[in-house]
């Protein structure tokens, strides 16, 4: 295939950007869509030109590392990560826009690279169990009901890529917020910090910036992880909760 792509190119946090062409030949729709950045990149150093800066690691849909904003759709126009998504998705003679994620609180570091630190704030400041719950054998020994561990468990894929904030016209990090709330409420072990937690937490992302939810649902769409939109509603009423014993 034969594509043009846009892409967004800014040297630093505080310089301004801007999208650049860069045409592309031979792409191999079996490539993944990293893949071909690899190419390009590849390509831009031959000819002297320094290459396009974007994030990845597992390249496997696992360690949220990666994600970019392709042609407006957080991860591109599949349910899956960057890195998961393959150039069979496009056409031949396609034009792609390639930009880092959009959100006051996800400033851009270099090109398509954003800091996403604050999402590590956020569980910094509750997203974990102090209790101690001993070796494998004993952690086992704490009976869960089914429905709540298969709850927690849906819970427990969100990875932290930020493409529900990318995605979100308000750049709420709710469903981010409303997937640790939810897994870490269902486990016994979760109960004891379960008011502070969500306080706590809520507290943070207003801290960085993050919008508030008005129930759009552009997160859940984008989420690669398919994080149901109701752990948002499970925030909510544990919020209002804690707020009732405290
Ligand atoms: S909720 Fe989904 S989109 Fe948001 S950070 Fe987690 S995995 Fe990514
Ligand atoms: S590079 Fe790890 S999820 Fe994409």
């Amino acid at each position: 295939m034969n594509l043009t792509l846009k892409i967004w190119r800014q040297d630093g946090p505080d310089v301004a950007g801007e999208l650049v062409t860069y045409p592309i030949s031979d792409v191999s729709p079996e490539m993944s869509f990293l893949e071909m950045l690899d190419v390009l990149n590849e390509q831009l150093i031959e000819q002297g030109v320094e290459p396009v800066a974007f994030d990845s690691d597992c390249r496997e849909g696992i360690c949220g590392m990666c994600g970019l904003m392709i042609s407006g759709e957080a991860h591109g126009p599949e349910v899956t990560t960057t890195c998961q998504l393959h150039m069979r998705s496009f056409t031949d003679g396609d034009t792609i826009t390639i930009e880092p994620w959009r959100a006051e609180a996800f400033p851009v570091v270099r090109d398509l690279v954003v800091d996403r630190s604050a999402f590590d704030r956020i569980i910094q400041s509750g997203g974990y169990i102090s209790v101690n719950t001993g070796a494998a054998p004993e952690a086992h020994s704490t009976p869960v009901p089914k429905e709540n561990a298969d709850r927690a468990f849906e819970a427990a894929k969100c990875i932290g890529c930020g493409a529900c904030v990318a995605a979100c016209p308000n750049a709420s990090a709710m469903l981010f917020v409303g997937a640790k709330i939810r897994h870490l409420g269902e486990m016994p072990q979760g109960q004891p910090e379960r008011d502070a937690r969500v306080v706590s937490m809520v507290n943070q992302h207003d801290h960085e910036g993050f919008g508030g939810c008005t129930n759009i649902g552009e997160c859940a769409g984008a989420c690669p992880k398919e994080i149901p939109l109701d752990v948002i509603s499970t925030l909510n009423s544990d919020f209002r909760r804690a707020k009732r014993h405290s």
